[in-house]
């Protein structure tokens, strides 16, 4: 056995940074001497993440945090999933202009996704109804805004969690310096690098000097160690995403009157699209554009006049960001998390996930004082296909929507940079075969298991949302169903058994205003 590693530096205290320390705490915790360095800043305005739900079983389960505990610490609301709204040209039948991605998987039929059947049925029948509600129970919850749970806490639907990411960061700093971890407050200044490149030390503005085995890199779009000191190049993909840059705010909402919404909205704009997510009280919301289309200060009209804002009593936030990844996320004994290692816009709630799962391989390939190269290039692999396949997910969305009215949206449309493997699954999509399967269809046992999640992260459900909300569909159903019709009979049954669902959940399900208020004990 090689040399084990003690000392590890962390550096940087937002999301990224705490979510590792109480992570590799709680993993390996007591062979390990774990520091991590923050510089004194003012408290941000936070204005609200959105996640997935594998947050809870991949991160929080593993530390022992049951989802109420958290959720009351952090002021958590629920999301069961994304509503997009203005994403087409037209509005649909119904005149309406949103759709759902909504979270789990559909059923399948004789191992075929119930959206092939949808389509299938469609196409005989010439029947409007959208896809998500053909086949998911949950969209007429979504819109009625009920809870994910019952008032005695069954579970009804899959969901994720809506929250502000700096009260997520200072609950499981709290947690870390509990277990151990030593917390410094301290601007790092230097970075020593030994003469074979590894980093030896990091001298601080108090002058401090920290030396380690490993050191982690949580310091955001800066990248101070594996950009700025190592020299790694980042791979910058804004020829693939059109979008740089944000105006965010945070907006008071009337809860008791509106009701708070389960789930983000995405709004498409004229050069980009909104972001809305709605807690207690609130919804954080932020315009994401692309500077090569719009001045700053049109942006920002733009989205005050979304939201009827008075700009002298809303602050305003101004975001500039960069898309695309580290060539490598881990070189020598540095490992860059977070923003420091890759971004993409948030449209699919992505930024806290890369966090997790990126941690998740870390402990994985946890490595010795030898830091055999093989496991480097592993985790090396497993970032680079996590954030590509991503990437091609985000690209779908915008090279789907029928949206053409700016030269934002018709440059989408006509100059995007695609992928070899996006290509592939576009072409499969319209021969009307399955694109990626999901291992299975039962969300309990599909989130969570990360070995098998990880790998089929975008499964043929999601796909199907985006592809069938947008209008973007198949020339043809998959042939193969009118050869079959008793499968034909058995979706039938399927999309009733669905509908039946929904009319009994609709009767147990308290709003998700009641159920939130009960949690946090609003008025209590
Ligand atoms: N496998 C992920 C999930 O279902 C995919 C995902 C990421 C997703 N962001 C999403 C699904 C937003 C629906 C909405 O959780």
């Amino acid at each position: 056995m090689g040399k084990a590693i003690r000392d590890v530096v962390i550096v940087g205290g937002g999301s990224a940074g705490w979510m590792t320390a109480s992570y590799i705490s709680k993993a390996f915790g007591s062979q390990l001497n774990i520091t991590l360095i923050e510089a004194d800043t003012i408290p941000k305005l936070g204005v609200g993440e959105a996640t997935i739900p594998n947050l809870q079983k991949v991160f929080f389960d593993f530390l022992g945090i049951p989802e109420e505990e958290w959720m009351r610490r952090c002021n958590a609301s629920f999301k069961c999933g994304i509503k997009f709204i203005n994403w087409n040209k037209e509005p649909d039948t119904a005149g309406n202009n949103y759709f759902y991605h909504l979270f789990g998987q559909v059923p399948n039929v004789d191992n075929i996704p119930l959206t092939h059947y949808w389509l299938h049925r469609q196409r005989e029948k010439n029947d409007i109804e959208p896809m998500q509600y053909a086949c998911y129970s949950a969209a007429p919850l979504l819109d009625e805004k009920l809870s994910p749970y019952m008032l005695d806490g069954t579970q009804a639907m899959s969901h994720a969690w809506h929250f502000d990411a700096h009260l997520v960061a200072d609950y499981l700093r709290e947690l870390s310096v509990g277990w151990g971890v030593n917390h410094v407050v301290d601007e790092v200044e230097h970075v020593e690098l030994k003469p074979d490149g590894n980093i030896a030390a990091l001298t601080t503005h108090k002058g401090g000097r920290y030396e380690a085995d490993l050191f982690i890199d949580c310091s955001g779009f800066r990248g101070l160690l594996i950009n700025q000191a190592l020299k790694e190049p980042f791979i910058d993909m804004s020829d693939q995403l059109l979008c740089d840059s944000a105006v965010a705010a945070n907006i008071p909402h009337d809860d008791e009157h509106n009701g708070i919404e389960p789930y983000t909205s995405a709004i498409a704009m004229k050069h980009g699209w909104t972001w809305k997510i709605p807690m207690l009280g609130r919804f954080g919301s932020g315009y994401v554009f692309s500077s090569k289309f719009v001045s700053r200060d049109e942006a920002t009209e733009e989205f005050i006049k979304l939201w009827d804002l008075d700009p002298n009593e809303i602050k305003l936030n101004q975001i500039k960001f960069r898309t695309g990844r580290n060539r490598r996320s881990w070189v020598k004994n540095c490992v860059s998390i977070g923003t420091s290692s890759c971004f993409l816009e948030p449209l699919e709630s992505t930024g806290l996930y890369f966090i997790y799962a990126a941690i998740y391989q870390l402990v994985k390939h946890f490595p010795d004082k030898d830091f055999n190269p093989t496991l480097i290039a592993r985790f090396n692999e497993e970032i680079e296909e996590m954030f590509d396949d991503c990437r091609d997910f985000i690209q779908t969305h915008y090279f789907t929507t029928s949206r053409d009215d700016t030269p934002f949206w018709r440059a989408n449309k006509h100059d995007l940079q695609l992928s070899d493997s996006l290509k592939h699954k576009l072409e499969t999509y319209k021969a009307g075969l399955v694109v990626n399967m999901p291992p299975t269809t039962d969300a309990s046992s599909y989130y969570g298991n990360f070995e098998i999640e990880f790998r089929n992260f975008w499964t043929n459900s999601n796909y199907y949302n985006m592809f069938a909300g947008m209008g973007w569909l198949p020339d043809n159903p998959l042939p193969k169903l009118q050869y079959r019709p008793e499968t034909i009979e058995e979706a039938k049954k399927m999309f009733s058994a669905l509908k039946k669902e929904t009319a009994e959940l609709k009767n147990k399900l308290p709003s998700t205003y009641e159920y939130l208020k009960k949690l946090h004990r609003v008025g209590v």
